[in-house]
Parts: C-alpha cells; structure tokens; sequence
C-alpha cells in the first residue's frame, strides 16, 4: 500500500511540473500545466522590454506574451528603442492603465528609480526580467540566468580549445575582450566571469591582452551596439596589429558584440589565421557564422524557460504567496533559488538563476533544433522558433 501511494505521489508530481525545455509550442501548454490558470484568469500584466534592435529581445517579449496569455493574462507588452526616458514614458503607461503586475527589462539598471517607487505606491509588484534594476526598494523578484557564468563557460571555452594548462607557459596567444553596455548590470557580471576564468594565463603572460585594454570600462560597448563594437575592434587591429601580429582570441561577451568584432577581423585583420570568437544568445546572424566557421561558440539561454519561470513566479505573486526556494521544484529545468548574488544597492533581490549552456557548430543540432528552439532552414542555418 505504501508503494502504491509513493507511486501515485510521484505521478501526481511529475504530471504538475512545468515543462521548460522546448520550444515555443510546448511551452505554451506548460502554462496550463501549472494548474493555476483560472485563479489568475483576468489579470492585466504589463512587459517592459529595452528594444527590438537586440534580437533576444523580440524572442523574451513573445514567449512572455505568449505564456501569460495563454495563463489567461492580458498582456501590454512595450518596447522602448533602448531610449532610457521612452522606457520610463511606457512604464508610466503601464502603471496608469491598471496592470497588476510589472515585468521589466531594464535599458538603464540605474534609471527607474522614481517610476518604480510609484509602481511601488500603486500595490504593482515589479519583477526585474533578466537585468538587475538597482536602487530601488520596489523589485520584489529577480529572474534571470546565471550571468557570472555566462563568461565562466566563454573562459572556459578559450581554454579548453587551446588547451592551456597552468604553469606550462610555453606558448603564448594575444587576446582582446569586448565586453557590454556599462548601463546594464549583467555586462560585469560577463566581463568578471570570464576574466577570472582566464586570469591566471593572463597573470603568467600565457594569455597576452596586446592593446594593454583589460578593464572593463575600457572593453565596454555602450548599447551593445554591433558598430560600436566593430570600430573599436578596427581601431585596435590598426594600432596593435597590423604589423601581422596575431589576434588569437577575440573574447566578446554577447552575440551583438560578436558580430561588429568578426565584421572587423574579416575586412581589417592581417593574420591569416582564424580568431576564436566567444559569443552568448543564440542571435540567428551568429549561428550563421558558427555554421560557416566565422564565430566559435555561443553561450544559450533558453529564454523560453525565462518566460515559463517568470510566469509561475508572478502566478504565485498574486495569488498572495512568498515564493522561495520551494518554487524551484516545479521546474523540470535547472534553476537555482539564489539569495546571495544579487544586491541592487538596497538589499539582496531573491533571484531565479537558469542554466546557459555552450553552443558550438558541434552541438547546434542538439541543443538548439532538437530541443525546439530553432528549425534547420533548408539553407541549412538555424531559424528562431518564437
Ligand atoms: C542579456 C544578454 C544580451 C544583452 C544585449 C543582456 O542583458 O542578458 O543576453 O546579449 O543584454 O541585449
């Protein structure tokens, strides 16, 4: 009889987990899966995300859409042309037409402040999507991936393909990192990932950053701007490189950057070698150039789990709860209850930390079609799903 019970236990909780791990379709019906769908049916939830113009975006905003709607939500979704005052304007808007809860992604971690503190007045619980929004009291709940790994893996990545081995410095390689916009409180957490990862080749001379730029001030592009990062890029080929001196590493902390840095090599370097390029997203235009051999590695978040965290997240915001840890095990993706890294300059914010994973020309197959996030175009380049 205890058997039959601990079997009919275990059904009943593998059937009500929510299913991350696939595409948009079935994401979609792990909305319905999680139960709660009546009791939040009705609901106006207002999504804040920073622009168009960064591919991932487009995909957040729909797959958010997509399960709040499906959960029975009604959905003002913005987009503010990663313009910090257009952000504040529709956050406003959102707050003056009744939402009852915010999502947002922050252009400026530092800019929303007084908008949030009214969001705050109003009863509007605010989760921070992706971005962490800093000084303010008003951000109940942090959701996003593991961002100081992030740069661990593209680190690791550099690593593993050259295959450095501490204390053997017999061979040297030149590197340059690009990292991201200084407004956005991810991009140190990329930066510091990955330099920590490479400092002790950087220490031993192994790993040599030949334009002397190593801090993070001096690597940052504002906007993650992909010509931003494409001029500074032709601008140390020039001054560091162009006597044939050779770029063996470009380590660029996203996808965006990673297209203006491999646009740079391909019409200004000299070497005739093949640079390692890092990047992160999962853009279409860089898995192209992993499939042709131009970009090394992505790191992918699946962002379609970000949207099925953050719905069960604010399902259980406004059915009054506390969620803690205990929110986790309703995931069948991996993702962390984290109450430690994330301070916004009042306080730890309780974060949602998910799982990126390594993307290569190898792996694609695997990790991005098989799973549903992309199709195989039949010119044989992955299509986002989403
Ligand atoms: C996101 C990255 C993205 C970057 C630029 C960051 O906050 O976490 O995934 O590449 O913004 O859009």
């Amino acid at each position: 009889m205890k058997k039959f019970l601990a079997l009919i236990l275990a059904l009943v909780m593998a059937l009500s987990l929510v299913a991350c791990g696939s595409g948009a379709a079935s994401s979609a019906g792990s909305a319905a899966a999680s139960g709660s769908t009546s009791a939040a049916a009705g609901g106006k939830v207002g999504i804040a995300m920073p622009t168009k113009s960064l591919e991932r975006w487009n995909r957040d905003g729909s797959y958010l859409k997509e399960q709040f709607e499906s959960a029975g939500y009604e959905v003002e979704l913005t987009y503010s042309d990663n313009d910090v005052n257009q952000q504040v304007n529709d956050i406003e808007n959102l707050i003056s037409d009744g939402v009852s809860i915010l999502i947002v992604a922050a252009i400026d971690g530092e800019s929303l402040t007084n908008v949030l503190d009214s969001a705050d007045e109003a009863g509007i619980p605010v989760i921070s999507y992706d971005r962490l929004i800093r000084n303010t009291k008003a951000i109940d709940y942090y959701v996003s991936f593991d961002n100081y790994t992030v740069g661990v893996l593209q680190g690791q990545y550099v690593i593993d393909t050259l295959g450095l081995k501490e204390g053997d410095t017999s061979k040297s390689y030149n590197i340059e990192f690009t990292a991201g916009d200084p407004a956005d409180n991810n991009a140190g957490f990329f930066f510091n990932g990955a330099y920590d990862t490479l400092k002790t080749f950087i220490d031993s001379g192994v790993l040599k950053i030949v334009s002397g730029q190593t801090k993070f001030e001096e690597v940052a592009t504002a906007a993650w701007d992909t010509s931003t990062a494409m001029n500074r890029m032709q601008n140390i080929l020039a001054s560091y490189y162009s006597d044939g001196t050779q770029l063996d590493i470009a380590l660029c902390s996203n996808d965006s950057t990673a297209l203006g840095v491999t646009q740079a090599i391909e019409s200004d370097y000299a070497g005739s070698n093949t640079p390692i390029i890092t990047g992160q997203d999962g853009d279409e235009a860089n898995l192209k150039n992993i499939v042709d051999g131009k970009q090394s590695m992505t790191v992918y978040k699946a962002v379609a789990n970000e949207a099925v965290v953050t719905l069960a997240l604010a399902q259980a915001i406004l059915n009054g709860e506390t969620p803690d840890e205990g929110l986790t095990s309703q995931f069948d993706c991996e993702c962390a209850y984290d109450t430690t890294s994330y301070d916004n300059g009042t306080g730890i914010i309780p974060s949602y930390l998910l799982t990126p994973t390594v993307v290569t020309a190898d792996n694609i197959q695997e990790q991005l079609v098989d799973t549903g996030y992309y199709t195989m175009g039949t010119d044989g380049y992955p299509v986002a799903v989403g």
